[in-house]
């Protein structure tokens, strides 16, 4: 009966080659996963192969085994009718003991199968929500998110928490969106940089707001700041600032938070890029009042209007881009760059910015000369001294955490200082409230002012 079922699944071109994606992928799952279970880290791209590649030829198998046997009986009725001699016909009769064995066998066979396609399914669409597969699959795309989130405060917080949210509805989206994005990868169809995804993103409620939410932040938050002078000893300086956190205590929401109180809804208009904002409205349920705050300046088309959330302030909470000045400064605290070297502030700074390098490895080996070079000419004593070579490597850190010439993000300097370029869309704080715009609207006059939001904290880097 066996081998009838062989004979039967092996019998034409089509069903054998299902049979052998079947048996090969198979195979090299049970490998692959045994290899992985002795502690063998194959990184991102086993994960991909293990749990996206193979499964796919073993499903590509199952569907040819019986597209195969329908096409073959298919060409032998045709055979049949015409009065040719076709080959072995299958006849079904469940009156024959051999077809029933068959049958069941075939049920029988099914059965674990399907459970294990069904439990590499699962593993497939797990394994395409982790962060591995976000960051490392579209690896070069990627790059800057990603590095960028491994140092950030969401670094244990999965790519999906904020990108997709948990439910069945928004996880659906994201696969849609996140196929097209697969092909705009292989065939290289993808902006550079990627542009924000702000549009589709989910409503902070869905994500930001399981972990925090606007009631657990009470009052202020002290934040000290170390700096340090571009001077010869580098000068170590503290910045204290008292940061107004606020949220909602009491039944009354205050500090910057309040804008994020579900007793009121703040909306805007803006251009696409939200980087110049025409209208804003403030919405009171529990006083039924509304405001409106209104630009002189008409909306252009194709203006809209966004209901504001935790990311039109924290636009950076995990894609974190510094400015040289604050990696230097943070590489100094931490002393991954020795404090007593004469002039490393300044002199990284000028090092790290100066240049557009065309890759990483370029970048450290241009920054490393450059430490070195400086020190040979000024300070010959120190040129050749371990501080000044760990010094070439963490300012190459510097460089490389936060330039990615490949999908131009880029920070450099300019005749206006030092700039971080980012050509997507900026941002809005609305911590910079417009002073004319208060006044307008408590007069109730038609409001005469224009303004241009400005951004408090730069997109990109957080100083
Ligand atoms: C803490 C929440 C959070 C986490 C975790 C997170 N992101 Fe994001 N990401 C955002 C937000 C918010 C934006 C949009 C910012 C904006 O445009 O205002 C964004 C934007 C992006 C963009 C568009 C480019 C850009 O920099 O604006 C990419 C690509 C991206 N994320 C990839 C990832 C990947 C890959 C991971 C996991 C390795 C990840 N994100 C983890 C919140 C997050
Ligand atoms: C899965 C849980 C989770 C989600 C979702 C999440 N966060 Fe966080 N967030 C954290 C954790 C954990 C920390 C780190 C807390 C700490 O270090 O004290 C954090 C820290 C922060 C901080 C403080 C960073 C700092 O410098 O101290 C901000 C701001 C923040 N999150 C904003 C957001 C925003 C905005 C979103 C939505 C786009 C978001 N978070 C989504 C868990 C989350
Ligand atoms: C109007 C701008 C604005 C909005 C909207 C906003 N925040 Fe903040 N948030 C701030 C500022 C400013 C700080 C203090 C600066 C800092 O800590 O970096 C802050 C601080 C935080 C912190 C760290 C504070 C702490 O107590 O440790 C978290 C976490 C945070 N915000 C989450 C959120 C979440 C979640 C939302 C949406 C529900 C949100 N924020 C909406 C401006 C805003």
């Amino acid at each position: 009966m066996i081998k009838h079922f062989f004979a039967a699944i092996t019998g034409n071109v089509v069903s054998l080659l299902g049979t052998l994606l079947i048996v090969i992928s198979l195979l090299l799952i049970g490998a692959l996963l045994v290899m992985q279970g002795m502690g063998f880290e194959g990184g991102a791209y086993l994960g991909i192969i293990t749990f996206v590649v193979l499964p796919m030829a073993f499903l590509g198998g199952l569907i040819l085994v019986p597209v195969g046997l329908w096409w073959r009986k298919r060409r032998d009725a045709k055979l049949a009718a015409t009065g040719q001699p076709s080959g072995h016909l299958p006849v079904f009769d469940l009156n024959h003991e051999r077809t029933r064995g068959v049958l069941i066998g075939f049920v029988a066979l099914a059965i674990p199968v399907l459970a294990l396609a069904a439990g590499l399914t699962f593993k497939a669409v797990h394994y395409m929500d982790s962060d591995e597969f976000c960051g490392m699959a579209c690896h070069k795309v990627m790059e800057p998110e990603y590095t960028a989130y491994q140092r950030s405060p969401h670094s244990k917080v999965g790519c999906a928490g904020c990108h997709i949210g948990a439910g069945a509805e928004w996880f659906v989206k994201a696969k849609i969106s996140g196929s097209w994005q697969l092909i705009a990868v292989a065939f290289d169809l993808y902006p550079r940089p990627i542009k924000t995804p702000v549009h589709s993103l989910r409503p902070a409620t869905g994500t930001c707001e399981q972990c925090h939410w606007p009631s657990k932040f009470v009052g202020d938050r002290l934040k000290v700041r170390t700096h340090y002078a571009e001077d010869e000893q580098n000068t170590e300086m503290k910045t204290a600032l008292m940061v107004k956190v606020g949220g909602s205590a009491a039944g009354k929401s205050h500090g910057i938070h309040w804008h994020v109180d579900p007793n009121h809804t703040i909306r805007y208009l803006a251009d696409p890029s939200r980087e110049t904002i025409y209208e804003v409205e403030l919405n009171d349920p529990e006083t039924g009042g509304k405001k409106v705050f209104k630009a002189e300046e008409a909306a252009p088309a194709g203006s809209e209007w966004r209901t504001m959330d935790c990311i039109d302030c924290h636009n950076r909470p995990s894609h974190i881009y510094r400015s040289p000045q604050f990696e230097i400064d943070l590489a100094l605290e931490e002393g991954r760059i020795d404090r007593t070297l004469p002039y490393i502030k300044r002199e990284g700074v000028r090092i790290v910015t100066e240049k557009e390098y065309a890759s990483h490895a370029e970048a450290r080996a241009g920054i490393s000369a450059a430490v070195k070079a400086f020190y040979a000419e000024n300070y010959p004593d120190l040129a050749d001294s371990p501080a000044v070579e760990q010094a070439g490597k963490a300012l190459g850190d510097a460089y490389a955490w936060n330039n990615f010439p490949h999908m131009k993000v880029t920070c450099t300097r300019t005749t206006s200082g030092t700039r971080i370029h980012r050509a997507v869309s900026a941002a809005t704080t609305t911590s910079t409230r417009p002073p004319t715009a208060k006044r307008s609207a408590r007069s109730a006059a038609p409001a005469t002012t224009s303004w241009r939001m400005k951004r408090a904290i730069p997109r990109c880097c957080r100083n």
